[in-house]
C-alpha cells in the first residue's frame, strides 16, 4: 500500500540510450534527476524549520502509518548484493540518527539463520527488482514466523523496490518506491542512489518523530538533502576527466583494495563490488581499521588501493590506514571532500566530493567509484552493460 507513483516521463524511451555510450554511464548521469525525483515525492516542499519549528510540523510525506513509527523498537534488513549495500547505510542511520537499534542480514543467509524473534520489529525487505527470489524468500520466511505470535511479536513489513508492480509489493504490507526510473544496467546504479534518499528519509522521519532530532536540527539536513543534486553533478563534472587519467593508469591491475570507515565503510563494499562485476578485477571493501589485522599483507607496488576518506570523524584513521598501505607501496587513490588540503600530500590520485555532512557523504562518494568501475571497464574493452555470468534480476 502506498499513496506515491513512479515519475514517468512517457517521451523518453528508457531503452534508448540518450547519446551516452552505455546505458551504466547514462544512469550514473541521471542520479542528479533520481535525487530529485525522490525528494520531490517524500520532503514536503517548502518546509522551513523557522517558519514551522512552532508547529512542530512533519516534513516528510512517506504516507506510513502513526503506529508504525510509534512502535517500532527494531529494524531488521534483508536483501542482497548493492540493495544490501544500501541497508548498510541505512542502518547507519537508524542507530545514529534515530537511535533503533538495526540489523542487516543477507536475504540468502536470513532464511536459514533469522534473527531472533523481537517485539516490534519493523522488516525492510530492499531490492531495486522486486524480484530477486532471495529476498522474497526471506521475507516470506519473515511472515511465517510472525504470523501465528502475539500481536507485539507481529513484524511490520515494508518493501523499498524500484517496481511498484512486483512479486515484493504483493508480499509486504507497504511499499516506498524508490522512483528511479528505468534501470538496465546490470550494474546497480541510480536505483541505489534512490535506495540511500528514501532510507534517508525514513531515518530522519523516525528521529523527527521520536524527537531524537529536533526541528532546528533537522533543518540543516534537509537543506543538505536539498543540495545533493547539484553536489552529485558537480561531483560527475569536475571527476570524470582525472577518473579517464586514473582508469588508464590502473586498467590492468589484477587485484584493488577499497577502504572505508563508520558510515563509508559500506560504500567501499558498494564500490568493490561496482568494480568486480564491471571491470572482473578482483576488488575487496573493507573497513579501514580491519584492513590492518592481515589483508594489508596483500599490499604492493601492483595492487592500488582507494581510501574513502571524507571530512570528518573517521578522517584522521583513514589517512593513518592510508599512511601503512602507502609504506608498503601501494599506490594510493583518495576520495575526499575540497575541505581536507592535506589528501594532496597522501594521496597521487586524489578525487574531491564537495563538502558535505559526514552522515550524508555516501551520496556523493558512491559516485567516483561508479564512474571508476566503469570507465575501468570501457578501457578493458567488456560489455559494462550486460557482464559475463550475471543477469539483472536472480529469479534463481
Ligand atoms: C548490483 O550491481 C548487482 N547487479 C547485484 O548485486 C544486485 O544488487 C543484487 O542481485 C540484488 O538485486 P535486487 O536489488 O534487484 O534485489
Amino acid at each position: 500500500m502506498t499513496l506515491h507513483k513512479p515519475i514517468q516521463n512517457a517521451d523518453v524511451d528508457p531503452h534508448d540510450r540518450q547519446g551516452f555510450a552505455h546505458f551504466m554511464l547514462k544512469e550514473i548521469y541521471e542520479q542528479p534527476d533520481v535525487v530529485r525525483q525522490c525528494l520531490a515525492a517524500y520532503l514536503k516542499p517548502g518546509w522551513d524549520s523557522d517558519q514551522d519549528a512552532s508547529l512542530s510540523s512533519n516534513p516528510f510525506n512517506l504516507a506510513l502509518p502513526d503506529e508504525l513509527f510509534a512502535t517500532v523498537s527494531e529494524i531488521q534488513l534483508v536483501a542482497c548484493g548493492t540493495s544490501r549495500h544500501a541497508s548498510l547505510v541505512a542502518q547507519y542511520w537508524f542507530e545514529q540518527l534515530a537511535g533503533i537499534p538495526t540489523r542487516v542480514r543477507s536475504a540468502s543467509e536470513f532464511v536459514s539463520a533469522p534473527f531472533p524473534l523481537a517485539r516490534n520489529t519493523l522488516t525492510i525487505a530492499v531490492t531495486q527488482s522486486g524480484e530477486t527470489a532471495d529476498t522474497l524468500a526471506a521475507i516470506a520466511a519473515a511472515k511465517r514466523r510472525s504470523s501465528p505470535a502475539e500481536s507485539s511479536l507481529q513484524s511490520w513489513l515494508l518493501g523499498i523496490t524500484n517496481q511498484s508492480e512486483s512479486s515484493l509489493t504483493k508480499a509486504v504490507d507497504y511499499t516506498l518506491p524508490t522512483l528511479a526510473g528505468t534501470e538496465v544496467g546490470v550494474a546497480a546504479t541510480k536505483t541505489f542512489m534512490a535506495q540511500l534518499v528514501v532510507f534517508c528519509c525514513l531515518a530522519l522521519e523516525f528521529a523527527f518523530r521520536r524527537q531524537a532530532l529536533s526541528p532546528q536540527q533537522l533543518a540543516p539536513t534537509i537543506a543538505a538533502l536539498r543540495s545533493l543534486p547539484d553536489q552529485i553533478e558537480t561531483t560527475l563534472q569536475h571527476q570524470h576527466e582525472p577518473i579517464q587519467t586514473i582508469a588508464q593508469t590502473f586498467a590492468n591491475v589484477k587485484d584493488c583494495i577499497v577502504l572505508g570507515r563508520g558510515i563509508n565503510h559500506a560504500i567501499a563494499l558498494e564500490g568493490a563490488l561496482k568494480l568486480k562485476e564491471t571491470t572482473y578485477i578482483h576488488a575487496e571493501g573493507y573497513a579501514g581499521g580491519e584492513f590492518m589485522h592481515g589483508p594489508i599483507a596483500l599490499l604492493d607496488a601492483t595492487v592500488p588501493v582507494i581510501a574513502i576518506a571524507p571530512a570528518g570523524s573517521v578522517y584522521d584513521s583513514m589517512l593513518a590506514n592510508t599512511e601503512k598501505a602507502k609504506a608498503n607501496g601501494a599506490p594510493l587513490i583518495g576520495i575526499t571532500t575540497v575541505t581536507e588540503p592535506a589528501d594532496r600530500t597522501v594521496f597521487a590520485h586524489p578525487l574531491t566530493v564537495p563538502a558535505i555532512d559526514e552522515l550524508l557523504s555516501p551520496f556523493l562518494t558512491v559516485v567516483p567509484l561508479q564512474l571508476l568501475a566503469y570507465t575501468i571497464a570501457v578501457q578493458r574493452g567488456l560489455d559494462v552493460d550486460r557482464p559475463r555470468n550475471i543477469t539483472k534480476t536472480l529469479t534463481r
